[in-house]
């Protein structure tokens, strides 16, 4: 559909699902052209030319629950499961303080032996030896879980609601058994306990149609995000949507690296003080370009992987993630030098969103 820019509703957000709609459905390159611009202009007036570096540490593959998209479901026999030990989360941590990158991210599938108890632990280890910023991605845990994480100095959350259409997450998220899942309240949840919430969607899941996907924008926007982590779906082989997708509806979103950079671009129209990330899986689909045009299309972080080589190849959430095969100072340098070449510097300090600066400390906040 080619919607020429004069007929395209103004780039000024929060924007409703009709006008993200015509947005997301245009094939017009003059108005893909404009939003590419306007997306970067409102990242650098929101959130400024700092890049955020935060440090990735995966410290479980073991996973209980069955979503149909990724590579880790509890059934998938054909992955070789790892965890962590503490001490080896800890030196990851170190490794992060060491590069002068102010945050760790801790990301696992659902494993019950990271208990309440034991993340609570490590996380005030962490912030005694580190003093980093700690973002725990950890999916659907308990309100009790969740509360103990904060006080024991967890800064962010991140649980990504996949996507707003509720029969389509239901088909591809099964909760567990006796346990009903609703990624929206728990979110809610986050901010109240003072969190920095971060989601986000993945892009083209088979069955997801256009009109769903302007409507997670507008969840994007409503929940008043912190952060939005976003990128194609990546078919998994070895998952029931990889390896038997479903017949698609007429609306098909497509799972590609352009119509992931759309979405990027309306969620810092949407939400222009969040903390935005250039995905991993971004770089997956465009190994060359992805990173840096997401940079150039919106985002303001980049979340290098620092788990240690010998279990990285195993968090295989799709095939071909990038990243895969190196080592944490690769990775760096790699990234390094990709900022230095589109003139952006990086970011010192824990970096907390300029959105939950203004929200926690009154208007204002001011960019550092
Ligand atoms: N393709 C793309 N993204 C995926 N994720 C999980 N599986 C896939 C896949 N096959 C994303 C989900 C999840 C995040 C950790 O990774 O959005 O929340």
């Amino acid at each position: 559909m080619r919607i020429p820019l004069s007929e395209l509703p103004p780039l000024t957000g929060p924007l409703r699902a009709e006008a993200l709609l015509a947005w997301l459905r245009t094939s017009d390159s003059e108005a893909l052209e404009h939003l590419w611009a306007r997306a970067d202009e409102l990242r650098r007036e929101g959130v400024g030319d700092e890049v955020h570096l935060r440090g990735l540490v995966e410290i479980s593959n073991r996973c209980v629950r069955q979503c149909a998209y990724c590579g880790l479901r509890a059934s998938n026999g054909g992955v070789s499961r790892y965890a962590m030990s503490d001490e080896e989360i800890l030196e990851c941590a170190r490794k992060i303080r060491d590069f002068g990158w102010g945050t760790a991210v801790l990301q696992s599938g659902e494993d019950p032996a990271f208990t309440g108890e034991r993340v609570e632990a490590l996380v005030r280890g962490i912030k005694a030896e580190t003093g980093l910023a700690i973002t725990l991605s950890l999916g659907e845990r308990t309100e009790e879980e969740l509360r103990a994480w904060k006080r024991a100095g967890a800064d962010r959350y991140l649980l990504r609601f996949e996507t707003s259409d509720r029969a389509l997450f239901e088909r591809i998220h099964p909760p567990l058994p006796g346990r009903e899942c609703d990624r929206l309240a728990l979110l809610r949840l986050l901010r109240e306990i003072g969190f920095e919430v971060g989601s986000g969607v993945m892009v083209g899941i088979p069955g997801q149609g256009f009109e769903s996907l302007a409507r997670d924008l507008e969840l994007f926007a409503e929940l008043e995000l912190d952060m939005i982590g976003l990128g194609p779906f990546i078919a998994h082989p070895d998952t029931p949507l990889g390896a038997t997708p479903p017949p698609l509806p007429p609306d098909q979103v497509p799972a590609t690296v352009d119509m992931a950079f759309r979405v990027l671009a309306l969620a810092r129209v949407q939400r222009p003080e969040a903390n935005l990330p250039a995905t991993t899986a971004l770089a997956t689909l465009d190994r060359q370009q992805g990173r840096v045009l997401g940079l150039k299309r919106g985002a303001n972080v980049v979340m290098p992987n620092v788990t240690p080589l010998h279990h990285r190849a195993r968090y295989n959430i799709y095939p071909n993630k990038a990243s895969s095969n190196e080592t944490a100072e690769s990775t760096r340098a790699l990234i390094v030098g990709q900022l230095a070449s589109i003139g952006r510097t990086v970011a010192v300090g824990p970096g907390p969103s300029q959105a939950f600066r203004r929200r926690t400390q009154g208007a204002g906040g001011g960019l550092p």
